[in-house]
């Protein structure tokens, strides 16, 4: 048998995925979802790793059997070795580990930065290179210039939140339910984004900081709560529309900047944050105008999935790049 078939695994958050990849194709992509962190508004890394423990062989499972092949057919098995929750990697190198033992194959470690961009190569149209990926999820906020399948490099980055952690502070803020992305989102689409001014942040060079909007929103509101304790039902969508607005418009600003820089062309985006209609619309007028090529993947493939650490370990396996088992998971691991 001279397929390469791969088992791919992603446990670095609170979404426990394995999926099956053969000779470059990826078969399936199974999602566990952690429904635990809700209540908390947040992810809580202690309990993300008791949900990986409890559905990681079950999601393996699943990926083996529906991709119709046998487990000893598999040449190789990949995972998420960074960065991360440092409790959460572990479930998953272990596991991947143990299973590369048990069945006298190599392992692939893989870098979950570099699996979002290329989580373009999953389907079509596939963006052709160089091209800058602007990768935005509750945990990163980066800039990339993706020269190569392997080779990429970070051109900016944020010095604190992430964008999606600004959306999902800002909600809190505003009383909204956890993840508040797609809320503000939602009555954004209702609201007036230039009802309230909140802060654009200029950071040097193309770097980014998300935290000072929280601490802005966060003193306006106090303000006009004293004046109107109905503030914030009253102008939901307004706020909501404000926020997103200041958001986007600093993503754009670096965005505009890179690709100007670098003088390239094409656009892809890659992590939840990918899902915001704002960021999609602006993404697509400000293409129309400058020219660009745009790609943005499935929504399957933007939030962390499996799908991704599978296509970079087939090429991965394609140029030898194979661990020891002596590896372990890093959990800031720079791309
Ligand atoms: O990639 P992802 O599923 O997980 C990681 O953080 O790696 O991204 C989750 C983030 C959350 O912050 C969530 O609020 C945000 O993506 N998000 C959105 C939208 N959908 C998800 N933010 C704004 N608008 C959306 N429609
Ligand atoms: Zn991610």
């Amino acid at each position: 048998n001279k397929d390469i078939s791969i088992l791919a695994i992603e446990s670095s958050c609170d979404e426990t995925s394995a999926s099956i990849i053969v000779n470059g194709k990826v078969l399936n992509n199974i999602v566990a979802t952690q429904s635990v962190h809700e209540k908390y508004g947040g992810v809580v890394p202690e309990l993300a790793s008791r949900a990986h423990q409890e559905n990681l062989v079950p999601v393996v499972q699943e990926a083996i059997f529906s991709s119709g092949i046998d487990k000893r057919d598999i040449s190789a098995v990949a995972f998420t070795r960074g960065p991360g929750l440092m409790g959460s990697l572990l479930v998953g190198v272990s596991f991947a580990k143990a299973f590369a033992f048990g069945l006298g194959v190599p392992l692939i470690e893989i870098n979950h930065m570099q699996a979002h961009v290329l989580a373009h190569f999953i389907e079509d149209p596939k963006p052709d290179f160089p091209f800058i990926c602007l990768t935005v999820s509750g945990g990163h906020t980066q800039l990339v210039l993706v020269r190569d399948f392997l080779d990429m490099e970070v051109i900016g980055e944020t010095r604190d939140d992430a964008v999606g952690e600004a959306f999902d502070k800002t909600a809190k803020l505003l009383g909204l339910p956890y993840p508040g992305g797609p809320v503000i989102d939602k009555f954004a689409k209702n609201g007036n984004p230039k009802a309230f001014k909140f802060p654009i942040t200029r950071m040097p060079g193309l770097d980014y900081s998300f935290s000072g909007i929280k601490t802005a929103v966060l003193y306006f509101l106090r303000d006009e709560l004293v004046k109107n304790p109905k503030f914030i039902d009253e102008n939901i969508e307004d706020l909501c529309a404000s926020i997103q607005y200041s958001l986007i418009k600093m993503l754009m600003i670096k965005l505009e900047k890179a690709l100007e820089e670098y003088q390239i062309k094409s656009v892809a985006i890659a992590g939840g944050v990918s899902a915001n209609s704002g960021l999609r619309s602006t993404l697509e007028r400000m293409a129309r105008k400058n020219g660009w090529k745009l790609f943005v993947p499935s929504f399957e493939y933007c939030t962390d999935n499996a799908g991704m650490i599978a296509m970079a370990a087939h090429y991965k396996y394609l140029q030898g790049e194979f661990s020891t088992m002596d590896v372990a998971p890093i959990a800031k691991m720079k791309l």
